[in-house]
């Protein structure tokens, strides 16, 4: 996964814990021995090349342990307990009662990606303001060609990330195939660095792929050494389900789900799974939403096809109650696709990650404005006796 952008911020996460308010600082300073303690606390602050953690709990992959953090020009050069202060130059930073741990990397995000008639509401600002509030400090956004241009994309998407906070990589959308596609491919991998491109398999007559197009994708991808990812989910039978909702009259939110259940994450899930194992090339698929997508996945590794499954935050915690909702507006923020599923799932999907089936969680933060007409508030539940609300 590319990162084109340099890394230019420091990964590092100060997030509290039990105690909120911190020691004065120079407290800290006296313990420590050593610092300047003059009006801009400890160690004077120094010039912000050289930073001293000093206090906290670190939280690595493999352990958490009470240690120090030393970095220099954005790089962490020490990591272990008592690191003394010893020099003005040395911004010191507080973190007694605190964990210390790496910057999240959100690989799925949309930010102002132009979809069915609107934008996704959040851009490089507002999403990486609301990311780095969380902890992410980095993520990696889909790049959607420009009438099948790659090129023409990249330049979109670049643009797009001027008014960046943070840092960031590109995977790429294919969602056309012609040689020039291929031939960008190419250059997307060689020239700019972007070495995983995304399939539709859903979202029939605007971004979805067909087999004949995954197939070449893959081949591609495999040319290239590049990973091909998936959107999971049968879009002739979801185009089929939709019209079989609005034939019943279900046009909320719930109808969202009904019209593209589980099965048909499964079906995709399945079938993508089969033609990357017959190029013989890894695959990763987003969002898996479900048991039966996961379950596909977890019989693929248990027999060594290199799958990665990305199970994301809402399919993770939430279920599909909310989709019933009486008020447009509430319902209306639960959509998304593959849809959120009935309860029972999200708890499955827990423990796939838990146990290495899925691997990394992603947000797919990918906002729009519910109040906007394109989303069809003004037509809400039209829906005949004995079809609205849960069974
Ligand atoms: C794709 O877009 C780039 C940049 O806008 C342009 O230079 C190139 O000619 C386009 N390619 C095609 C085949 O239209
Ligand atoms: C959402 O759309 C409505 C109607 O077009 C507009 O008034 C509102 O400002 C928009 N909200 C955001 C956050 O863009």
């Amino acid at each position: 996964m590319a990162t084109p952008c340099r890394i230019r911020r420091l990964l590092v996460l100060l997030a509290a814990v039990a105690v909120a308010a911190s020691h004065p600082a120079h407290e800290f300073c006296a313990a420590a021995g050593g610092g300047g303690g003059g009006a801009g606390g400890c160690g004077g602050g120094g010039d912000g090349t050289r930073i001293l953690i000093k206090g906290g709990t670190m939280v690595n992959a493999h352990r958490a342990e009470e240690a120090d953090v030393y970095i220099e020009d954005g790089v962490v050069v020490a990591v272990r307990p008592n690191i003394p202060v010893g020099d003005d130059n040395v911004k010191v930073i507080d973190a007694t009662g605190k964990y210390v741990m790496p910057g999240g990397i959100d690989p799925h995000t949309h930010l102002e990606m132009e979809f069915m008639g609107t934008v996704t509401i959040d851009d490089f600002y507002s999403g990486h303001a609301a990311a780095l509030a969380g902890g992410t400090t980095m993520h990696i956004d889909f790049v959607i060609p420009v009438n099948g241009n790659l090129t023409a994309g990249l330049e979109s998407y670049k643009h797009k990330a001027e008014k960046s906070a943070m840092d960031y990589g590109f995977h790429m959308a294919i969602t056309k195939w012609n040689d020039e596609v291929s031939r960008e491919m190419e250059v997307m991998v060689k020239e700019h660095g972007i070495n995983s491109f995304k399939f539709f398999m859903a979202y029939k007559g605007s971004l979805m792929v067909t087999d004949d197009l995954l197939l070449q994708g893959l081949q591609k991808c495999k040319s290239l050494g590049a990973l091909a990812m998936v959107h999971a989910e049968n879009g002739d039978a979801v185009a089929e389900g939709q019209q079989r909702m609005i034939d019943l009259g279900i046009t909320g939110p719930e109808g969202h789900a009904l019209s593209r259940p589980p099965v048909l994450e499964g079906e995709a899930t399945s079938r993508a799974i089969r033609l990357a194992k017959f190029v013989n090339t890894p695959l990763y698929v987003v969002h898996v939403m479900s048991t039966d997508a996961m379950e596909e996945i977890a019989k693929a590794k248990r027999e060594g096809q290199r799958v990665i499954g990305e199970p994301v935050v809402s399919g993770l915690v939430l279920d599909d109650s909310w989709l019933w909702d009486p008020d447009f507006a509430t319902a209306s923020k639960y959509v998304m696709s593959p849809p959120i599923r009935e309860a029972g799932h999200n708890k499955a999907l827990q423990a796939a990650l838990s146990s290495g089936i899925l691997q990394l969680v992603g947000t797919d933060h990918c906002t729009f404005n519910s109040t906007q007409k394109a989303f069809g508030s003004d037509d809400f539940r039209k829906i005949p006796n004995g079809v609205n609300g849960k069974p």
